[in-house]
């Protein structure tokens, strides 16, 4: 692997797949630099962070505000910070509710951090990234970025354009020695799941309709993700790779 010492920022590295994906480049000796909303650092992760020895740094960012976005890249450049690669993972899900209930704040709120805070940081990342001709970019979108989700139509659309962001983006750079992959999870036990269960049996419905009855595990998109980030994947720009027990089959 490729990715001791590698300057990695992980965005929705508070919970779920940013925080198993912050575990995992540490064990391969990368430098954390965590990114979520909350003030703080998530405690756990902070306790396993440190035992695995590796350097690692907590940012506080709304990532759907632009100029905090800019600001914590400004951070970077004064600080001599030259980040090698990008894992694009804070997400929502937005309320469950059908196309004509659906409030336009509502699809504000999730457009405004599924699409526009990708967007954000990979402007500002890119900036770097050709700079220094080189730099890999991952982006969580979702299964919901190739098919369409019932209930959730601000959440899908938001999907399809992180697909869309990640072709277009990998296209204008691939000259520069830059990728820019996806991982397309399907249902995956983390805080976003849990937080669908507002009605009995949906859980169970969701894992009934999985072909492998079962979750994902945060841990097994992480493996994706790091696969994504390595030279294990040096000819691979402008894909996704679907985790999602054969949902889509
Ligand atoms: P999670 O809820 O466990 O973690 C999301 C993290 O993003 C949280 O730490 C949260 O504080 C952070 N976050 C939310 N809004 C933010 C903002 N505006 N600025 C900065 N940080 C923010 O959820 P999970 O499942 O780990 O989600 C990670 C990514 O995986 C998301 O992009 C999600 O859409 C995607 N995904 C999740 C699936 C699932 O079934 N859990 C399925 C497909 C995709």
């Amino acid at each position: 692997m490729t990715l001791i010492n590698k300057n990695v920022l992980i965005t929705g590295a508070n919970s779920g797949i940013g925080f198993s994906s912050c575990l995992l480049f540490a064990k391969h000796k990368s430098k954390i630099l965590a990114v979520d909303i909350s003030p703080e650092i998530n405690d756990d992760l902070k306790l396993k962070l440190k035992s695995l020895g590796v350097d690692f740094q907590y940012f506080q960012c709304d990532v759907s505000d632009s100029a905090k976005v800019n600001g914590l890249f400004q951070a970077f450049e004064s600080d001599g910070v030259v980040i090698d690669i990008l894992i694009n993972n804070a997400g929502i899900l937005g309320p469950r509710k059908k196309v004509v209930e659906y409030s336009d704040e509502d699809f504000d709120n999730v457009i405004d951090v599924n699409v526009k805070g990708v967007f954000y940081f990979m402007k500002a990342t890119l900036k770097v990234f050709i700079a220094h001709k080189k730099g890999v970019i991952v982006n969580t979108a979702s299964v919901a970025g190739h098919f369409g989700m019932v209930g959730h139509i601000a959440y899908s659309a938001s999907k399809h354009a992180v697909m869309g962001m990640t072709k277009t983006a990998a296209l204008e750079v691939a000259k520069y020695n830059i990728r820019v992959n996806a991982v397309c999870p399907g249902f995956t036990q983390t805080a976003m799941l849990s937080s669908a269960d507002t009605e009995p049996d949906y859980l169970e419905t969701l894992k009934f309709i999985t072909p492998m009855k079962r979750f994902g595990e945060s841990s097994e998109i992480a493996s994706a993700i790091l696969f994504l980030a390595s030279d294990e994947s040096s000819f691979m720009t402008g894909q996704s790779i679907i985790l999602d027990g054969g949902l889509s089959a």
